[in-house]
């Protein structure tokens, strides 16, 4: 056991920039900002709220969230700081104009910049020189320096960088005026004990290395962005660059649950602690998966629905006589049975509310409203109505900006006697309501066939998951859609933006049709979004 104080560990959140780069996984800016309260009820250090120069509505996100986020103490936990409200920008004068003006309104303000230092991007990539690249980082980390105090430098694709190379790079972003220095493994390509090994030659060999943070930021390509991560902080990092799930490009980033959880769990080995509360770990994973479409594996670690489900009757037999037979966490310690009090169609507006501020979702006014009043119609038609199926509410309810057509109303026919037929009524942008009939394979086929006749759009159905939100018969019904930019359609292939890019859709209901209905019209909704030029193309990184 280590007799010392456990080292803090910065956590660094980049669910909202990094994560939402998973394809299909564009979040607007309301949910952006609802994930950031979230984040911020957890208890992550900072929060990357987005990248402002890809599209003005990340801009806004960034905005929004140092303006709403980034000036209030954490909710539930009023001696703590507000988190660090940070926005990612190439190493260009534009991108860091841009990216100051979003992050400005928070009390804890950070930009991020960032460039290549690998071989195969400065030579392929960039067409940079070595004392070009050290000579953009000296710059633009001293430009970006004069616009903000807290400044973050990346050296993209750090993990493939000649050592020598990244110990130069480092100390030129160190010598400009840098706060914190980032190694990522962009392309999940290293072990933990090269990863380790790389941080910890930084640590010996780059001058005033001792005044600035070092940090980690692990791909998942092969399956060790968390072990890279606690390699790497061994090693002498002292932030995390994680996301919620471990969402992000291809295979992801590092999980922030994984990590948090190997910390609290071994402090024999590591020594290392962080300021996230655990007990929030389960809700935020739910929350986040529903808002990207991001589906969470029943075997995830921490999070899935079976990581403290026990099978085996000899399992079974040993948990019951003590709980450390089988468990190395319990499942409290994550937000697994916490209280869970039903509510019921007698349940008043103000117990909704306490419940709702109980899950971190303070609402008020037409929010509240909204949320209530479907909460009403829930429970209306489901006995019990449980904390799962509230959130479930939340997320399905989000009255985001994206709303282009919303479901009016439905009703299928279907069964082994005939050809099933659903009839669709939408109301649509010009607020009038728009209604169609049509046959499919089966009741959702036939429902998207006749939302497609309404909207105009033809989109190839990529994903389609149905899960219960709880157990019973009575359970609401979570859709997952993700949908690719819309084909063989004449009145949107000279769209070109959205051809061939994903969007995600979710919809909640006891009735899974209605559930389906209204989660393919939400990746519809995100796609004309798109389309409309509000969320241009992003940069590419
Ligand atoms: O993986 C990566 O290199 C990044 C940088 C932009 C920090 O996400
Ligand atoms: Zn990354």
């Amino acid at each position: 056991m280590s007799q010392t104080e456990p080292t803090l560990i910065r956590i660094f959140d980049t669910t909202l920039r990094d994560g939402e780069q998973s394809p299909g996984a564009t979040m607007s800016s309301y949910e952006k900002l609802e994930v950031g309260r979230a984040l911020s009820r957890l208890g992550v250090d900072i929060i990357e709220a987005g990248f402002p120069c890809a599209s003005p509505d990340d801009w806004k996100a960034v905005k929004t969230l140092a303006e709403q986020i980034g000036r209030e103490p954490m909710p539930g936990r009023p001696q703590v700081t507000p988190p660090t409200i940070c926005g990612l920008a190439r190493a260009a004068v534009k991108d860091i104009e841009l990216c100051a003006t979003a992050v400005k309104p928070a009390l804890f303000p950070r930009i991020h910049t960032f460039l290549a230092t690998s071989p195969i991007h400065r030579e392929h990539k960039l067409r940079m020189s070595r004392a070009q690249v050290l000579e953009r980082i000296a710059a633009m980390v001293a430009f970006a320096r004069e616009k903000c105090e807290d400044i973050e430098f990346s050296c993209e694709d750090a993990a493939r960088t000649e050592p020598d190379f990244l110990v130069e790079a480092v100390a030129a972003a160190i010598a400009a005026g840098a706060s914190t220095i980032n190694i990522p493994d962009t392309v999940g390509f290293t072990t933990p004990d090269e990863y380790g090994a790389i941080i910890g030659n930084l640590v010996r060999n780059v001058p005033g290395i001792e005044k600035i943070i070092l940090s980690v930021h692990c791909h998942n390509d092969l399956g060790l962005a968390t072990a890279n991560t606690l390699a790497g902080l061994r090693a002498g990092a002292r932030q995390a660059e994680v996301t919620i799930n471990g969402i992000g490009e291809r295979a992801g980033n590092t999980s922030l649950e994984e990590v948090v959880m190997a910390m609290k769990v071994r402090p024999d080995l590591y020594g290392m602690t962080s300021q996230v509360d655990t007990t929030q770990l389960i809700r935020t994973s739910r929350f986040v998966s529903q808002t990207t479409g991001m589906v969470v594996q029943p075997n995830k670690a921490i999070v899935g629905s079976n990581a403290f489900a026990h099978e085996a009757g000899i399992h079974q037999d040993g948990v019951l006589k003590h709980a450390a037979t089988y468990e190395i966490m319990r499942p409290e310690m994550v937000g697994l049975a916490q209280s869970n009090l039903i509510l019921g169609k007698h349940s008043g507006r103000h117990a909704f509310q306490v419940r709702l501020e109980e899950l971190g979702h303070p609402l008020v006014g037409e929010a509240l409203d909204k949320a209530f009043a479907r909460f009403k119609e829930l429970a209306d038609r489901k006995k019990t109505v449980n904390n799962a199926d509230i959130l479930t509410v939340l997320t399905s309810d989000v009255s985001d900006d994206t709303a282009y057509f919303t479901l009016d109303g439905l009703q299928v026919a279907c069964g082994s006697m005939g050809m099933p037929t659903a009839t669709v009524r939408l109301i649509g942008p010009d607020q009038q309501v728009h209604v169609r009939a049509s046959v499919g394979t089966g009741p959702v086929d036939a429902a998207f066939k006749a939302i497609d006749e309404i909207t105009g759009l033809t989109a190839r159905l990529l994903e389609y998951v149905v899960m219960g939100v709880t157990e019973g018969i009575d359970a609401v019904g979570n859709v997952t859609v993700r949908i690719e930019g819309p084909i063989d359609n004449p009145r949107m292939n000279a769209q070109t933006e959205v051809l061939g890019r994903l969007f995600h859709g979710h919809g909640a209901d006891t009735d899974i049709i209605v559930a389906s209905a209204k989660a393919y019209l939400s990746a519809l909704n995100r796609l004309l979004h798109a389309r409309d030029g509000a969320r241009a193309p992003a940069a590419a990184v």
